[in-house]
């Protein structure tokens, strides 16, 4: 490119401050990201190509992008699938890459593999869905007197003068006492988060705020949506990644409230705001890597109950390269939101970052630890944190220079709480490793509706239930724990082969259930002391994807629901090379008979057959200094010939599922953790019952309200009830949109009294009884009366959809979730 003058002048200072992660052009060039063997230069490959080389990917070794122009884009994209077809044939036939290399071939040398970039938005963020604010607030409760005089003395002694410090019940709690992160006692000890860095992987951060300015690590922090160094939010509605920033780290001063390490640094890496490639997005969540300790991710795929995603290739190496390296190889600490789509049947297990055994799987609750509506319940959730539901939300920094926020929620809020906590511990242990701050999670998180049927013993010496996984996060108990941790020893795993099914799923009670069995050998070769992680990977193909489901049976007896049916998901497809992970068998020897039930519990025309699967086993090595690290994935970890597979044992399992009533014994019970027909959150206000589940375990008995009717009849009651509150709702949302449209900036008049307005908060210093009308439609959609952030940037984003809003109530609670999602001004 040539440039002259003053305009060479500029494009060598832009480059200057972003060579790393350039600014693409993708209406005129293709980019393709490469893995390239250590011999190939990037420069030799570019010219062989007739492209250009546009710079490393991110933090991992031998990935490069080159850019084309478009004209001969379609030609090298062309080449190098034929390229990969060749050698996939090969391999399929050698079992390796070698071999004669074509013409073709020959000017590909070096080029091991390759992946033509998109720009995607695909990405969203964990705002709490609609309906979650639509109650009438009411406040019978009285503060716990001793609670107060506690917090005084707390604030007195700390010099807490934030203003909202009182309305942050999640920090300490004087109404439902014991509902907080319990983090007081870590404060009043000296632990705020001195030396630990987190990163906020979000929206855009806003430094100029004065609560998070003080902590804002610009080291840490880039923008790759817009290729600038400063991550500051520019669009109307980036206030998604500040407001998760000020729950980790907003200082102790005179505004807003306090972080949970109110003395840690903070970055922000902004992605949210825009597309972006998988290499932009593999380069984020790797960024500065030694200086980030936690990378905080309240995001994901769509929470519909109909996606099933997983990031590609380059993100899942860069997150093992996150725990492999990043941190003086101490290892990058992710945590993610769950995901909200309970609602709509959704379960984490089916997104591809909350599944993964590198990150911290975090669920929701509400001020009084009942389990959020939204919050998605999976075998892979490690624990749950507060966030809004019921009557409140999270209060916390917005954007603007001293602005405050009240509403925040969904599990996008919980997550954050959770990376504050991590930062206390490693602000006293910086030394450990990703997989202590694993253990600590488990061993002191508090199970919380203990008899709600939900939970299983576990050989942890812990509980554990897919709904609120080993429990909820209580800071004090974490912190005094990791303050004499012993660092565990060097992961270590077991691939088992191939296992072949290919078995009709029977439909209805029955269970297909396979097994395989692992002996002292195989876990004494693979260096296991302990298990960790369990992952799962199968191929099962079906007509509908929606009516599967699937159970893990250990040899210690300890049952997964890796799967649940989706009443969302009518995908003709089934499971492809998916890998499903469950923490649950955490402290198992793994030795024994392993079960995989497959289930296909809707009677109807839609089919399918398990076809194969292989059970892997993550776990604490035995032996450290023999110990090696895991490879990076590959893209062909899962390539196999079915016909190759190991055959199993397999048996259909006779078993009543739906009918079962919840404490007969049966072993293909399958429990729909995620299918609730009712939330906690239908039921009427003030009831302290625990959440239900429409069918329980066979392994455990249930308590859950049962109305004295049959099991049919309960569902049927808890749907009716659900589907009256949501059309309701929907009902309510819907007029609520037309009165604003037409009363655009006339809002006083509302007749509900809900949602707390925030200046008025503010004024009251948080202490919050009296709730305003007109903000309701706010907290879905955002609040479009306060001053347009950047407004010139609007249009860059998504046009604001209210009219998708429609009165059909399932619908219409749906669409707005989008919009809200998409768009929330
Ligand atoms: C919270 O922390 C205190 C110490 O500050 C501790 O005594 C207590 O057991 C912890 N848990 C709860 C639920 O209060
Ligand atoms: C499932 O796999 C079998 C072969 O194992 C094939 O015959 C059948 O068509 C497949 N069904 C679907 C729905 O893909
Ligand atoms: C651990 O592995 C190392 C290296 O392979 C070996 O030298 C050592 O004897 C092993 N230790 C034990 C206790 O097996």
């Amino acid at each position: 490119m040539r440039l002259s003058g003053a305009a060479a002048a500029l494009g060598l200072l832009c480059t200057a401050t972003a060579s790393l992660h350039p600014r693409r052009s993708y209406e005129t060039r293709d980019y393709f990201a490469l893995h390239l063997d250590a011999a190939a230069s990037p420069v030799d490959i570019a010219q062989r190509l007739g492209g250009r080389h546009e710079g490393q990917i991110g933090e991992l070794d031998g990935h490069h992008t080159f850019s084309l122009p478009k004209e001969s884009g379609a030609d090298l994209d062309a080449l190098l699938e034929d390229l990969q077809t060749k050698r996939k044939l090969r391999r399929r036939h050698t079992g390796d890459n070698a071999g004669v290399l074509d013409n073709e071939e020959e000017s590909l040398a070096g080029i091991l593999w390759s992946q033509k970039l998109a720009p995607k938005k695909r990405l969203e963020k964990r705002v709490p869905p609609s309906e979650q604010f639509t109650r009438v607030v009411t406040r019978d409760k009285k503060e716990n007197v001793e609670a107060v005089q506690a917090r005084s003395e707390l604030v007195s002694t700390l010099g807490i003068a934030d203003p909202i410090f009182e309305a942050q019940w999640h920090l300490f709690n004087t109404l439902e006492v014991g509902h907080d992160m319990n983090v007081s006692g870590v404060w009043l000890e000296g632990i705020t988060g001195k030396g630990a860095t987190a990163a906020i992987v979000d929206d855009g951060l806003d430094m100029y705020s004065n609560d998070l300015s003080p902590n804002y690590f610009p080291e840490g922090s880039y923008d790759f949506n817009d290729h600038t160094p400063e991550p500051r939010p520019r669009l109307r509605d980036d206030r998604h990644g500040t407001r998760c920033a000020g729950e980790v780290a907003a200082a102790r001063n005179d505004v807003c409230g306090v972080g949970v390490a109110y003395d840690s640094r903070v970055s922000g890496i902004r992605i949210l705001s825009g597309a972006i490639d998988d290499t932009d997005e593999a380069s984020a969540i790797n960024y500065a890597y030694q200086k980030n300790d936690i990378y905080s991710c309240s995001w994901g795929p769509p929470d519909d109950g109909a996606t099933m995603e997983a990031p590609g290739i380059l993100i899942k190496r860069a997150m093992v390269n996150g725990v492999q390296k990043g941190r003086g190889g101490k290892g990058s600490i992710f945590v993610f939101a769950a995901g909200n789509g309970a609602s709509s049947g959704d379960n984490c297990n089916f997104d591809g970052y909350t599944n993964s055994i590198y990150s911290i799987t975090v669920g929701a609750i509400d001020r009084e630890g009942k389990h959020a509506s939204y919050s998605e319940s999976c075998s892979a959730q490690l624990v749950v944190a507060y966030s809004s539901g019921g009557t409140d939300a999270i209060h916390t920094t917005d954007v603007g220079t001293d602005k405050c926020y009240s509403l925040h929620g969904g599990t996008s809020a919980a997550g954050p709480l959770v990376v504050g906590a991590m930062a206390l511990v490693l602000s006293v242990r910086p030394e450990l490793t990703w997989r202590d701050a694993q253990y600590l999670m488990v061993e002191t998180a508090v199970p919380i509706y203990e008899d709600d049927g939900s939970w299983q013993n576990t050989k942890s010496g812990q509980k554990f239930s897919h709904d609120w996984g080993f429990g909820k996060v209580d800071i004090y108990s974490l912190v005094q724990k990791a303050k004499t941790w012993e660092l565990v020893k060097p992961q270590a795993w077991y691939h088992s082969p191939w296992l072949r099914v290919q078995h009709k799923i029977p439909q209805g009670d029955k269970g297909l259930a396979a097994m395989f069995q692992v002996s002292k050998k195989m876990v004494k070769d693979a260096n296991i002391a302990r298990l960790e992680h369990v992952t799962v990977t199968m191929n099962v193909n079906h007509t509908r994807r929606g009516d599967l489901s699937v159970e893990l049976r250990s040899p210690e007896g300890v049952v997964s629901h890796l799967s649940t049916a989706r009443k969302n998901d009518d995908t003709e497809a089934g499971y492809v090379d998916w890998t499903f992970m469950t923490v649950a068998h955490w402290g198992e020897s793994g030795v024994g008979t392993w079960t995989v039930v497959v289930k296909d519990t809707e009677v109807n025309d839609n089919v399918g057959e398990f076809l194969d699967w292989r059970l892997n086993l993550w776990g604490e090595a035995a032996n450290a200094s023999k110990q090696k690290l895991h490879p990076l994935p590959d893209e062909h970890d899962d390539d196999h010939n079915i016909e190759d597979a190991i055959v199993v044992t397999t048996t259909v399992q006779p078993a009543p599922t739906a009918t079962q009533p919840p404490d007969q014994p049966s072993h293909t019970v399958d429990r729909p953790v995620n299918t609730k027909p009712a939330s906690t959150d239908s039921k009427p206000s003030g009831s302290s019952t625990p959440t239900p589940s429409p069918a329980s375990d066979s392994f455990l008995p249930s308590f859950f309200p049962t109305f004295g009717a049959s099991k049919h009849t309960q569902i049927w009651i808890y749907a009716a009830i659900g589907s009256i509150i949501v059309f309701c709702v929907g009902l309510g949302i819907y007029f609520q949109i037309q009165r604003r449209r037409r009363l655009r900036n006339d809002r006083d008049d509302y007749d509900f009294e809900m949602i707390e307005d925030e200046d008025e908060a503010k004024a009251m210093n948080g202490s919050s009884t009296r709730r305003r009308g007109g903000e309701l439609y706010n907290a879905f959609a955002g609040e479009s009366e306060e001053e347009p952030l950047f407004s010139d940037e609007d249009d860059d984003d998504e046009p604001y959809r209210d009219q998708a809003a429609s009165p059909n109530p399932r619908r219409s609670g749906s669409a707005d979730l989008d919009d809200t999602q998409r768009d929330r001004t």
